[in-house]
């Protein structure tokens, strides 16, 4: 299915060959910044900008860099790319499909969804309880995201592993040995996925709920409603968006807290209103991202002379280590002011959507840990390669064992 859409393989680019070196890519990225800061691959044909200006440029000005790509970063199964994606499309058309989606996001309606959001936290805290030492990444950092967004999009949230396990299988990586095998396995799963949500649309176009499925039955695209198809690619779309990035920002936080700065659980003990500010330094200090943009026209704006159609890669992680912006980029540092400017939720017009959610469930999230237990302690001979995903768009965690201390 996502056969005509050729993939940018980003460890192509920094060919940093191990796990590790993918975990920690910050030396290259200093390399680049200094040495290479607009810099052409001549084998995928892809340019790629590493400054915090470029980055942000790219991001932003989609007159030169469009959302309409024949080629990506992550697979984005073509199913996906309909009249309601609000992602692979620019400005002007760009602006009704957001508006689509962002009345379910206004700061009223995370209001709301606060208290359903505050007692899935204090469901996963409970399960921990009692146990001293747990795998933070399987209790909390994914069943979090994927219990809420389930919970907001209106479906059983007794049905999250097989979301978690379709959602998985659409956004695994490909690789070249595999690669028919794996574009079946997503095949099947999106079918799978859509007939699963298939129902749950029509039940509710019957029956509204307070639910943004429910909103998104009601919602107007030029003039006509959605039809079942595209309310049904719009969840698939947002549960794609949320879950991933979330996981990965709970599950960094935790490791920042313990191998970043240890002694910082102490600090935010000491004071809870440290908790968003811990939340933004992990943005910019770890995390693993970058996007793609088709060039729209011929261009020299960063120096060297770039051609319409060619691909470009803004390297988000790069940027939000760049001196000229952040001082002391390379040190952890949650006092530092400007943390927010990290622009690892983009910038411009796609600027992440769901960013006042992935921050509310991480502040509520940590603030609940730390009310709850006393400290968190690095468990013994830990290291960090054994614990990674192998990823496409940069390394994460799929396990971090951590010991708790006792409960308050
Ligand atoms: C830490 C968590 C998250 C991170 C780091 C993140 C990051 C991003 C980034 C970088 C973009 C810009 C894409 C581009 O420029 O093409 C984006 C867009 C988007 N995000 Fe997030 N995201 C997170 C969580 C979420 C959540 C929880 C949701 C919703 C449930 C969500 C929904 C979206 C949507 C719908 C877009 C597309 C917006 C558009 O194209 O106009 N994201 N996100």
């Amino acid at each position: 299915m996502n056969a005509n859409r050729q993939m940018i393989m980003l460890h192509e680019i920094t060919k940093l060959a191990t796990k590790q070196a993918q975990w920690e890519p910050y030396a290259w990225y200093k390399e680049m910044r200094d040495n290479n800061p607009v810099y052409y691959d001549a084998q995928q044909d892809v340019w790629n900008v590493f400054l915090y200006d470029h980055v942000k440029r790219v991001l932003f000005d989609h007159e030169l860099f469009s959302n309409k790509k024949q080629r990506s970063l992550i697979p984005i199964p073509d199913r996906l790319e309909s009249r309601s994606n609000v992602n692979l499309v620019d400005p002007p058309d760009h602006r009704k499909r957001r508006a689509l989606l962002s009345q379910a996001f206004t700061p009223r309606s995370l209001k709301e969804w606060e208290p359903r959001i505050q007692n899935i936290i204090d469901e996963l805290i409970a399960e921990m309880e009692g146990t001293p030492t747990v795998d933070i990444v399987q209790k909390l950092a994914i069943p979090l995201p994927i219990t809420v967004i389930a919970d907001l999009l209106g479906v059983p949230s007794r049905d999250r592993h097989l979301i978690k396990e379709w959602s998985d299988i659409l956004f695994l990586p490909y690789n070249t040995e595999a690669y028919a095998d794996i574009e079946l396995q997503k095949g099947r799963a999106m079918k799978e996925f859509a007939e699963y949500l298939y129902p749950i649309v029509l039940a509710k176009r019957q029956h509204p709920e307070d639910d943004i499925i429910t909103d998104l039955t009601k919602a107007e695209l030029e003039g006509e409603q959605l039809t079942n198809e595209e309310v049904v690619m719009s969840a698939i779309g947002l549960l794609g968006a949320g879950n991933e990035t979330t996981t990965t920002l709970l599950s960094n936080i935790f490791y920042a807290m313990l191998y970043d700065q240890p002694g910082i659980y102490q600090e935010l003990r000491a004071d809870l209103s440290l908790v968003p500010k811990l939340v933004e330094e992990v943005l910019r200090f770890r995390f693993p991202a970058s996007m793609d943009r088709r060039i729209a026209q011929d261009t020299n704006v960063f120096g060297p002379e770039m051609k319409a159609g060619q691909a470009i890669v803004a390297w988000i992680g790069a940027a939000n280590r760049d001196e000229s912006q952040f001082a002391s980029a390379d040190v952890f540092d949650i006092h530092r002011p400007g943390n927010q400017y990290h622009l690892s939720f983009g910038s411009g017009p796609h600027f992440c959507l769901g960013a006042p959610l992935a921050r509310m469930e991480a502040n509520m999230a940590i603030a609940s840990v730390v009310k709850r237990f006393d400290d968190i302690r690095q468990v013994n001979g830990f290291d960090v390669g054994e614990h990674l995903t192998e990823s496409i768009t940069g390394q994460s965690l799929k396990s971090l064992p951590i010991v708790l201390g006792s409960n308050l």
